[in-house]
């Protein structure tokens, strides 16, 4: 059985990641602080998949402790890094907060593949770092653009870092996988997506809106321009991002890299308007949602979705989940959590 590390493994992302990898056959150790996220969900995975994953409250920006728990697991052949502070607002307001946590991570996960000998590593990124793209759909060579807040300069700068480090590094190898609007839950609703107070992303203050936690939607400018006005995202389901993650993994395990450092658009396609979006939660729940237009956020882009024919083609990858289902497990989650 081949062995995993996942940092951040019982965040959203890695959370749904790491049920994939074990239902593929992978044994997965996780290191995570549990700064975003609960020990809670090491349980709900082993119910879903009936295998219990290794778990160290490890934080990976502190090399010691870092080096110390990898010292005590020993053969495993790829790291997945999800560990990171994602909040954008927060990044603008503690900027070294963030350079500190994920870029420090980032050095510590390199400098750990060498130490011990761990060849592969997906990194994850976002199409944050294309900013406003010029051209839409946005392909995999589209600019990278000067990043709108912290967060999004550590995407960039952490892909700049994985490059000058392979270059050097015969023998590693790394896909970035550039994620568009990663939504849902799993089907089980035992895991999903667990936000830190006010939700600032568009999916989780729906449901909470849906739930009557939250008033009223915000919906954040309808003067773009784009059909309806309101903006446009690429909104891709956490469970087919989780498997674009066991296709990477799959591609540096059967070498079929063209280089050392890849990088991949994991989206659907289709762009959606927050309308579009609104419309699709209250046709797949049958929940009226509360919502007034407000101004423009500021920092937020117009328009952005991806051109995946190239993750299509050579990680042998596609977004399936219909987005109605997605919303559909979005809301069952949240309907969880406000049981319990
Ligand atoms: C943001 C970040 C992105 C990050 C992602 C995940 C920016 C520019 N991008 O993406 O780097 O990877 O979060 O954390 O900040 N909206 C509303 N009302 C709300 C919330 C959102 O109308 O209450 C709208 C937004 O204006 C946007 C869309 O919904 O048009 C999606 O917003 P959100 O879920 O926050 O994601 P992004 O801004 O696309």
């Amino acid at each position: 059985m081949k062995k995993i590390l996942v940092t951040g493994g019982t965040g959203f992302i890695g959370s749904h990641t790491v049920v994939e990898l074990q239902n593929k056959g992978y044994e997965v150790v996780i290191a995570d602080n549990l700064s975003n996220s609960s020990e809670n969900v090491i349980d709900n995975i082993f119910k879903i998949t009936g295998k219990k994953p290794a778990f160290g409250k490890v934080d990976v920006a502190e090399k010691d402790q870092f080096f110390k728990f990898l010292s005590q697991h020993s053969g495993i052949e790829s790291i997945i890094h999800f560990a990171a502070s994602k909040a954008v607002g927060e990044s603008v307001q503690q900027p070294l907060k963030y350079y500190r946590n994920n870029i420090n991570g980032m050095i510590n996960v390199l400098e750990a593949m060498k130490e011990f000998n761990i060849p592969n590593l997906v990194f994850s990124s976002s199409c944050t770092v294309y900013g406003q793209p010029e051209k839409l759909p946005v392909t995999e060579q589209s600019p990278i653009q000067p990043a709108l807040s912290p967060y999004g300069n550590t995407k960039q700068i952490n892909e700049e870092i994985i490059h000058d480090f392979l270059s050097v590094n015969q023998g590693l190898h790394c896909i970035a996988l550039r994620y568009f609007n990663p939504v849902g839950a799993h089907p089980s609703s035992l895991i999903g997506e667990l936000p830190l107070g006010v939700p600032a992303n568009l999916v989780p203050f729906i449901t909470q809106t849906a739930a009557g936690i939250r008033e009223c939607l915000s919906v954040f400018g309808n003067d773009y321009n784009t059909p309806d006005g309101t903006p446009i995202r690429d909104y891709i389901d956490i469970i087919d991002l989780a498997n674009a993650h066991i296709a990477a993994i799959n591609r540096m395990e059967e070498n079929k890299q063209k280089s050392s450092l890849e990088f991949f658009n994991i989206g659907t396609g289709r762009g959606l308007s927050v309308l579009e979006l609104i419309k699709t939660f209250e046709e797949a729940t049958g929940v009226k949602l509360n919502y007034k237009i407000v101004g423009r956020r500021a920092g937020d882009i117009e328009k952005v979705w991806a051109d995946t024919s190239y993750a299509n083609k050579e990680l042998g990858w596609k977004a399936v989940v219909p987005l109605k289902e997605t919303l559909l497990n979005a809301w069952k989650w949240q309907q969880k959590l406000a049981d319990n």
